[in-house]
């Protein structure tokens, strides 16, 4: 298993790009399954949930190109025929984002056999949401063996009101929407930026929709849809990873090929911080050359402070002067990597969903284990300002949602590296 290896202390300086959003990849992936032609997306980010959801579509009959060479960022999907209308334990419980293929199966199919998703290291996470609304549109829905059986002969246009907003839940029903026979109105939608461009290729391939990235959408079913080519939105998580990056470590670097205005509540935070910014049409630069004071966070929907930069944010109220109280709104179980940063020298005390961070402490580098996803960005952090070598366990986590991350640290000067094969291939024996 692969692990990283980081020698802190090294400000970054320089000049990094950003990739296209996975959570807005995702989605538009399974949108594909709703028409028979070609759907091609391009900024496609070169990470491990892109290839899973390959598989995934592709175990339906989809055929799914993912370009290499020149074309690597880019996906061409025909899902001429969906012989298998499915998505498997195997596929869902590596990646949860599976089940936003429910919807879309169930609207150009009429049915879906889909794994429901088990327990997950940030919280319960159910999809009781989704199979609410098939049913509000008039889905069949049977759960047994651990699978929704879900079955309709043509989704009826409802009005939906979520009980508790949801990204994918508004994704996957927005999808099942676009095929039904009528109006649906849903409220109390996600408002994300990723909802609203998978509406925005939706409504390239001939849907009708209004209202995405409102609470309120507004969804007109049409008989079919069409092929389309859709470039997906920048990755405001990983902007805003290296964002904190450039600040925690005292450096100055140009975040590039991003989208400010979705990171409008992490920069006022940075502000409060004390961490210089600012900002171009499609970059950010940061300065972290001056003292950082402690800043409580709340995380929130968007445009709330995310919760998928909660973890990040707690590397740097580590390194700040005062106490910095960072409440956990959306998942009851994501403070995992807080124990982690304990061992590397901080001082934060967990109550419920509260972490209070008491700073500044110094970090010392240590064997770090990485739980999730944003977790493992979080040590990652943390490394590049502890003293010596901290070296991160299972860093497949990472490898889910950030591109190449150690080439573009590396880039602006972190001293980054992976470590994998205990016994390497040698040379000339594989090609
Ligand atoms: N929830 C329910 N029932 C449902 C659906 C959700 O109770 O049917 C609850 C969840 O348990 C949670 C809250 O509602 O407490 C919000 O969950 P949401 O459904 O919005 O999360 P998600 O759609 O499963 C997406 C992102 C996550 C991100 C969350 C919140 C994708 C593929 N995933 O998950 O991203 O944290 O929204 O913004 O878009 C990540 O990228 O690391 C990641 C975890």
């Amino acid at each position: 298993m692969d692990k990283l290896v980081i020698r802190g202390g090294n400000p970054l300086l320089g000049t990094v790009r950003i990739s296209g959003a996975k959570n807005a990849a995702l989605p538009c992936m399974a949108a594909a399954l709703l028409t028979e032609e070609e759907v091609i997306l391009e900024n496609i980010p070169q990470v491990r949930d892109i290839e899973t959801t390959r598989r995934l579509l592709s175990a339906m009959g989809a055929e799914v190109e993912l370009g290499y060479g020149r074309a690597h960022h880019r996906t061409t999907i025909q899902a001429r025929t969906l012989n298998a209308p499915q998505a498997s334990y195997e596929l869902v419980k590596t990646m949860r984002a599976s089940t936003l293929v429910l919807g879309p199966l169930v609207a150009r199919c009429g049915r879906a056999h889909v794994s429901l998703p088990g327990g997950c290291a940030i919280g319960a996470r159910p999809i009781d949401l989704h199979i609410k609304g098939l049913e509000r549109l008039g889905a069949k829905i049977a759960t047994e063996h651990g699978y929704v059986e879900a079955t309709a002969t043509r989704l009826k246009g409802a009005e939906i009101v979520f009980d508790k907003i949801t990204v994918t839940g508004t994704e996957d029903l927005v999808m099942a929407a676009t095929l039904a026979d009528g109006e649906t109105v849903m409220q109390n939608c996600a408002c994300e930026p990723e909802v609203a461009d998978l509406a925005d290729l939706l409504n390239k391939m001939g849907a009708k929709i209004e209202g995405a990235g409102t609470s309120i959408i507004r969804v007109k079913g049409v008989a079919r849809l069409h092929g389309a080519k859709h470039r997906i939105i920048p990755d405001r998580i990983e902007a805003a990873t290296f964002i904190i990056a450039g600040a925690l470590t005292g450096g100055d670097i140009n975040v590039t090929g991003c989208e400010p205005a979705h990171l409008t509540s992490l920069l006022q935070k940075l502000q409060e911080v004390g961490v210089k910014t600012t900002h171009a049409s499609e970059s950010i630069r940061v300065m972290g050359d001056t003292p950082h004071k402690a800043a409580d966070v709340n995380t929130e929907e968007y445009p709330g402070f995310p919760t998928d930069m909660q973890a990040q944010y707690m590397a740097l109220a580590t390194q700040a002067d005062g106490t910095s109280i960072v409440t956990e709104n959306i998942f009851e179980n994501r403070f995992m990597h807080a124990l982690e940063l304990v061992r590397m020298g901080a001082n934060i005390k967990i109550e419920g969903r509260r972490a209070i961070v008491r700073g500044k402490t110094p970090l010392s580098a240590a064997a770090v284990l990485a739980s999730d996803l944003r977790a493992s960005a979080s040590l990652v952090l943390a490394a590049l300002v502890a003293d010596g070598e901290t070296i991160i366990d299972r860093v497949y986590h990472i490898d889910r949602g950030y591109e190449h991350i150690e080439e573009k640290l590396k880039g602006v000067g972190a001293e980054i590296r992976r470590i994998g094969e205990i016994f390497p291939k040698r040379r000339g024996a594989n090609g």
